[in-house]
């Protein structure tokens, strides 16, 4: 398999810790004196062929910066086979062999789509959600879950003077894994994922009332979009106790901001294998971590794979809330 010409893309709902991701693609690609083009717009430049030429200049800097340099869409169009082919057409237009695409599961689906036409594809997980399944780190969480913390703790200062109750909705698609670390980290007074069954007399209710009976006097209520709207929980708790509970949505705000320096390395990691599957003449792969080491799955299976909300957060939570 041949590699001369890379091209790097971000694709789906940004996340911080992509731009040193690119960085850390277009370095290792010049590092091997392999040449690296950047397809703005996700898949959308691919079709379009908005495409620039990195060097080593193009990426100075960027490593703190959060956002992407790349841009990013969600691109309807190449999810038809006109599109899939048009971007083909760019990449044998260009000379690109390979593509580099960081993103979710959608993004995933692209770059699978692409390799049937036999173009190598690497894609790098990079969503604030957590929720591709084959790993259990996806580069923007860590930094999305501390910009989360950082908000709600100011949130309850508020909270606390007025003893009042407040409603979170923290982001995360379908899934809840955001919501769940950050509920965990906050010492939130009761959580909402969907991956959990919900009763809402005993997972909220109770547990506000159990709260209070232990003296408490303000209540934070995290919910992950996927269970629910927190406008919706809130009325339900005023319709259900004596408590006016204020509501914020922390929306994209969480997607903003300097990348943690975990996300930062896990970013700059994952580049750097990317590039180096692509010499090992591997293709169709995801790039995953797990208990802090590095490892790559083929990207069918990567994608049928289920992953839910570890049993130990569960349980932990149980024995943090209610009290
Ligand atoms: O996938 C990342 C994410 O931020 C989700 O948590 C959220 O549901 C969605 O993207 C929001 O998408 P948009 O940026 O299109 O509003």
């Amino acid at each position: 398999m041949s590699v001369k010409r890379i091209g790097v893309l971000t694709s789906g709902g940004d996340a911080p810790g992509m731009n040193p991701c690119v960085r850390a693609v277009v370095r290792t690609a010049l590092y091997h004196g392999i040449e690296c083009y950047g397809i703005r717009r996700g898949w959308n430049g691919l079709i379009t062929g908005d495409i620039i030429k990195l060097d080593e200049k193009s990426v100075s800097h960027t490593i703190n910066r959060g956002g992407t340099i790349l841009y990013t869409a969600r691109s309807k169009e190449f999810m038809t086979e006109e599109g899939q082919r048009k971007a083909v057409s760019t990449c044998k237009f260009l000379g690109l062999d390979s593509i580099i695409a960081i993103g979710g599961d959608g993004t995933f689906r692209g770059a699978r789509a692409l390799s049937k036409y036999g173009i190598n594809v690497i894609g790098i997980p990079g969503t604030i959600d957590n929720d591709i399944s084959c790993t259990n780190y996806c580069i923007g969480f860590d930094t999305a879950a501390n910009t989360a913390i950082e908000c709600i703790d100011k949130l309850r200062d508020t909270m606390q003077s007025h003893e009042r109750c407040s409603v979170v909705e923290v982001m995360g698609r379908n899934a809840g894994y955001l919501a769940m670390y950050v509920g965990l980290a906050v010492g939130a007074t009761a959580v909402l994922v969907p991956e959990e069954e919900i009763d809402f007399e005993r997972d909220v209710i109770e547990k506000i009332r159990q709260a209070r009976f232990n003296g408490f006097t303000h209540y934070m209520i995290v919910v992950a979009e996927g269970a629910g709207s927190a406008n919706d929980i809130a009325a339900k708790i005023k319709e259900a106790i004596d408590l006016d509970p204020r509501v914020t949505v922390l929306g994209h705000i969480q997607r903003g901001g300097v990348p943690t320096g975990r996300d930062r390395v896990n970013a700059t990691k994952m580049g750097y294998m990317a590039v180096e599957l692509l010499l090992a003449g591997k293709t169709n792969r995801i790039v995953c971590t797990h208990e802090g080491g590095f490892t790559d799955v083929d990207m069918d299976e990567g994608l049928d794979m289920k992953k839910g909300i570890q049993q130990m957060e569960v349980d932990v939570l149980a024995a943090m809330t209610g009290i």
